[in-house]
């Protein structure tokens, strides 16, 4: 059977592709998600919702409790007003991102998307018909999206700008000014910006904004996999003006019809919940990105210190060879050149794994690249 060439245009993950490779003594610096255990309150209010046999399909756009929780976060941490009824709860941010695209995008509309970004803006705005347009973040420019670079990428066919705030691959994280000039370029020039804010609440020395305090054309994403280590249980959010939520209602209505309504009341109990297990992850994580800061800069190699997310994204001479050095030794990373164009001369380690794993790692890194 000959697949469509839509799905053709795409390939798997080269991170997941990375993961194969992973032996028994392997410390895995490829992944993704926190390392840390669900709280258990989350935990047991997804029992609980077994227990009681909410088992069954949930309203499409989610159980109302918990958009009232996202929309009274949104007020309260983000300055974003958002009525329940402008909010979708989505499997994951990944269906959030989807559903943006779908319900935006033309045949031909071109994205501006962040490279070195997250693997999947690429291919969701490739599986809506539009074009990708890769942003270069520069290193000098601490990996941020300004709105000089985007400014220069813009033509009459652009339709929206992804912005992701703290960023996976990187760890950059906006600054004020520019999330604020990027809303009014989006304004100006009738264009949506997509912001994706999984990782907001992993961040370190800076402060998080959301664009959609400036602006009302903006397409918010987040969701609780990495702020209340729950991956597994699939589970975001999408917040926008009334008619594109409509639009999107429907992609979601006949992909997904709903979001798992275990995952809904545990995510709700994530909200509504002690949050003090957020600065436990934090606190560590920044640990972590100081130690392994400290390690490779003094192999000589050279880094941007991350504000946020846990990932550092150093400069390698030949990082397809690092990477693949690296491995026979056990330690798996993911090469730049799976981030985008523009990453290839970097590799991505995440400090998503023990403090005393990331020191073992860097031993045995220290021993290839002297
Ligand atoms: C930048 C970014 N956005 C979105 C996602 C998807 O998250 P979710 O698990 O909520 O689908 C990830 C996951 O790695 C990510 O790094």
């Amino acid at each position: 059977m000959e697949p469509s060439r839509r799905v053709k245009l795409i390939n798997l993950s080269g991170i997941r592709k990375m993961f194969e490779l992973v032996g028994e003594d392997s410390i895995n610096l490829g992944l993704g998600e926190p390392d840390f255990d669900t709280p258990y309150h989350i935990i047991e209010a997804a029992k609980k919702a077994l227990d009681e046999g909410f088992t069954h399909y949930t309203v499409n756009k989610g159980i109302i409790e918990l958009r009232d929780a996202i929309s009274t976060k949104l007020g309260k941490e983000n300055r974003i007003t958002a009525n329940p009824e402008s909010i979708i709860v989505t499997v994951g941010a990944s269906e959030a991102l989807h559903l943006a695209l779908q319900a935006l995008i033309n045949e031909g509309d071109e994205v501006l998307i962040p490279d070195p970004g997250f693997v999947s803006y690429d291919a969701s705005v490739k599986l809506a018909g539009g074009v990708s347009i890769p942003v270069r973040l520069k290193e000098e420019d601490g990996f941020r999206m300004t709105p000089e670079r985007v400014l220069e990428k813009i033509t009459p066919r652009t339709r929206a700008i992804i912005l992701n705030s703290p960023s996976n691959p990187t760890g950059s994280v906006m600054k004020k000014k520019d999330v604020k000039v990027m809303a009014e370029i989006a304004d100006d020039l009738g264009l949506a910006i997509i912001s994706d804010e999984i990782y907001e609440k992993i961040i370190y020395d800076e402060k998080h904004y959301s664009p959609a305090r400036f602006s009302e054309n903006v397409i918010t994403i987040n969701g609780f996999s990495k702020s209340y280590a729950m991956t597994g249980f699939r589970i975001g959010y999408v917040t926008s003006t009334p008619n594109l939520i409509e639009e999107m209602l429907k992609v979601h209505q006949y992909v997904t019809a709903c979001a798992s309504s275990i995952s809904q009341k545990a995510a709700l109990a994530a909200l509504e919940g002690p949050q003090d297990s957020i600065n436990i992850m934090v606190n560590e994580f920044r640990r972590r990105r100081d130690l392994i800061l400290r390690r490779l800069r003094s192999m000589g190699i050279s880094c941007v210190k991350p504000q946020g997310a846990f990932y550092i994204f150093p400069k390698i001479k030949y990082p397809e060879n690092f990477v693949a050095d690296a491995l026979k030794k056990g330690v798996v990373l993911v090469p730049g050149s799976a981030c985008g164009i523009y990453g290839q001369d970097h590799v991505r380690l995440s400090y998503a794994t023990s403090y005393e794993k990331i020191e073992e790692a860097m031993d045995r890194l220290e021993n290839i690249y002297s």
